[in-house]
């Protein structure tokens, strides 16, 4: 049977554009806008989208780093999006994020034991002989072993792939249900990074973990992910199944972000689509399709309004009106 682990309802979040200190903010980027989809328990759905896209401040929206501006996020059948103080802390402990660059997650003044600790320190978790324990025993499950030979090492003392394993590590010894996972191979060399992402798949199976995974190289996406969203501009282009959406894109992004990558799958031949310019950013932005500037198949209706996510079948859905 398939459980619903987290569900985000019109979820949006609008951060004020810099503006000077006397007036009052006037403009808003729209960074998140009005996004639904949900993610089954023990499942990895890939956010993907060019930098810009808004696939940060929607990780962070639903592990409560940020707050939703309007819209519901449930967990196991509680709204989040709003919680204050107390009920605010007792989510954290479910879920954790694990972000880009271990470099600058982790406090370079502090030992691996410390960095892994900390998370259960301020949870009130166990006494220091257990917490200690819980320490040696998520360093063997994130493989840094015997782990008596990391656990005092500072971040200088670890490559790359080692301390995105602390990294991992850290937010794995609450025990989280929900992992926001932001790009975590990107800055790691090609030969480590298939290690790392092993590793992420093994621990979704052993703890049945379900996670966001964040990335803009779709390779990765294709390697790690049952589903994929597509983000566009702080808007949800296409979301489906892995396979189809690589193989079977439905929204003119999609397409285009497709055919600029090779995926490593030697059967696919792709024409490639030119798409002119950049990312725009949804500065107030108007009510046409985000994409419509830049959109090879644009037609009138697309500029009057924004289509809605349409279901094509088989959990495949797109936001355009040529589908
Ligand atoms: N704290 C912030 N204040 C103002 N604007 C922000 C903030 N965080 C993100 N943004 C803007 O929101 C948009 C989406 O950013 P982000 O979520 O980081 O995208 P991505 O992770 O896909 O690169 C961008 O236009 C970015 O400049
Ligand atoms: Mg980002």
């Amino acid at each position: 049977m398939k459980e619903v682990m987290i569900e985000a309802r019109k979820l949006r979040k609008s951060f004020p554009v810099q503006h000077k200190f006397w007036s009052k903010a006037d403009k808003f980027v729209q960074a998140v806008d009005d996004i639904t989809f949900s993610i089954n328990k023990g499942k990895i759905l890939g956010l993907v989208g060019e930098s810009g896209s808004g696939k940060t401040t929607c990780g962070k929206l639903l592990v409560r780093l940020l707050e939703a501006t309007s819209g519901n996020i449930f967990i196991d059948g509680q709204d989040i999006a709003h919680l204050k103080k107390r009920e605010l802390k007792r989510f954290r402990k479910t879920v954790q994020m694990i972000f880009q660059d271990p470099y600058e997650s982790l406090n370079p003044r502090m030992t691996v034991m410390d960095t892994i600790i900390e998370p259960l320190v301020i949870q009130q978790i166990g006494d220091s002989i257990s917490r200690k324990e819980k320490v040696s025993q998520v360093l063997e499950v994130v493989e840094l072993t015997p782990p008596q030979e990391f656990m005092f090492r500072f971040p200088h003392e670890l490559s790359g792939g080692q301390r995105q394993r602390v990294s991992i590590a850290r937010a794995l010894v609450i025990e989280p249900k929900f992992i926001v996972a932001d790009e975590p191979v990107s800055m790691l060399d090609a030969s480590i990074r298939v290690g790392v992402m092993n590793l992420l798949l093994k621990l979704r199976d052993k703890f049945d973990l379900t996670y966001l995974f964040i990335t803009h190289d779709l390779a990765v996406a294709r390697y790690m992910c049952d589903e994929l969203a597509v983000l566009y501009s702080g808007k949800l282009m296409e979301k489906g199944p892995t396979e189809m959406v690589i193989k079977n894109p439905q929204h003119p992004y999609t397409k285009s972000l497709l055919s600029a990558v090779p995926i490593p799958d030697p059967m696919s031949k792709r024409k490639r689509l030119e798409i002119k310019g950049g990312i725009t950013t949804p500065i107030n932005p108007g009510p046409e399709c985000r994409f419509a500037t830049r959109c090879p198949q644009v037609e009138d209706i697309c500029k009057r309004q924004m289509p809605e996510l349409k279901n094509l079948g088989e959990e495949h859905f797109v936001a355009c009106y040529r589908r």
